[in-house]
């Protein structure tokens, strides 16, 4: 069993519309979401869908390690810490951020479900041998919309480099309009009425490890050798 489930109670999860790509990778995770007044609506550490050391060279298993490990549990952690008890607890993880985005007084709760959100999203958008172009009609949905792979590939490095502070990158459908869009902390395209398609995460944590303070290097690893495009295009609606 991976060790960082021992440290979460038995639970459920609610990722959808992640839930089926993670049971899909992880037999372990129980299906769907939590019951309504089910036993322990606390929600577990999703596996990842990869070896931590999958993805080198590009990104070292020690930044996944610390990524993965500490920052993604510690989210799940403080998410269940915050709902325990309250009106939240046993809701679907897409509920609890849509019911707090954009409330001050709630801010811890959504930050944290809304990073665990994100960084679950995250682990899908990359896969070992990733990267190239993607292929069918998102590839036709993007030269339509950005005017050239290489355009859009421009145009979400600009958008992940110019990020001021932690945040995150995303190509997100919005209608039936393709975007590529810039969220701030936790924020996240969900709270948005906003479908994501993919991101990267510009948290210095991300990438920090590998390429200190060189953004730029990570952010053209992630696209030229870790996008999962085969996920990106699974989540157009
Ligand atoms: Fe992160």
């Amino acid at each position: 069993m991976n060790p960082h489930l021992s440290k979460s109670r038995l639970a459920m999860v609610s990722l959808l519309p992640l839930t089926g790509l993670l049971l899909a990778a992880n037999a372990q995770v129980p299906a769907k979401t939590l019951a309504a007044g089910g036993d322990d609506p606390a929600f577990v550490l999703p596996t990842l869908p990869y070896a931590q050391d999958a993805l080198e060279p590009h990104l070292s298993a020690r930044t996944l390690s610390v990524h993965y490990g500490k920052h993604y549990q510690t989210y799940v952690d403080n998410l269940n810490t915050l709902a325990a008890d309250t009106k939240m607890a046993g809701l679907p993880l897409e509920e609890i951020i849509r019911q707090t985005a954009g409330k001050p007084d709630q801010a811890g709760l959504f930050n944290n479900a809304a990073q665990v959100w994100n960084h679950t999203f995250f682990w899908k958008s990359m896969k070992p041998n990733g990267g190239g172009a993607p292929t069918g009609k998102l590839a036709e949905r993007i030269t339509a919309t950005f005017g050239s792979f290489d355009a859009f590939k421009a145009a979400f490095s600009e958008a992940a480099l110019t990020q001021f502070g932690s945040g995150w990158a995303w190509l997100v459908q919005e209608g039936d309009t393709l975007k590529i869009i810039k969220t701030s902390n936790a924020d996240t395209p969900l709270a948005h009425g906003q479908t994501a398609l993919l991101t990267c995460d510009v948290w210095e944590h991300a990438y920090y490890l590998d390429h200190l303070n060189r953004r730029k290097d990570f952010v053209q690893a992630f696209l030229d050798h870790l996008v999962n495009w085969d996920f990106a295009a699974s989540q157009v609606k």
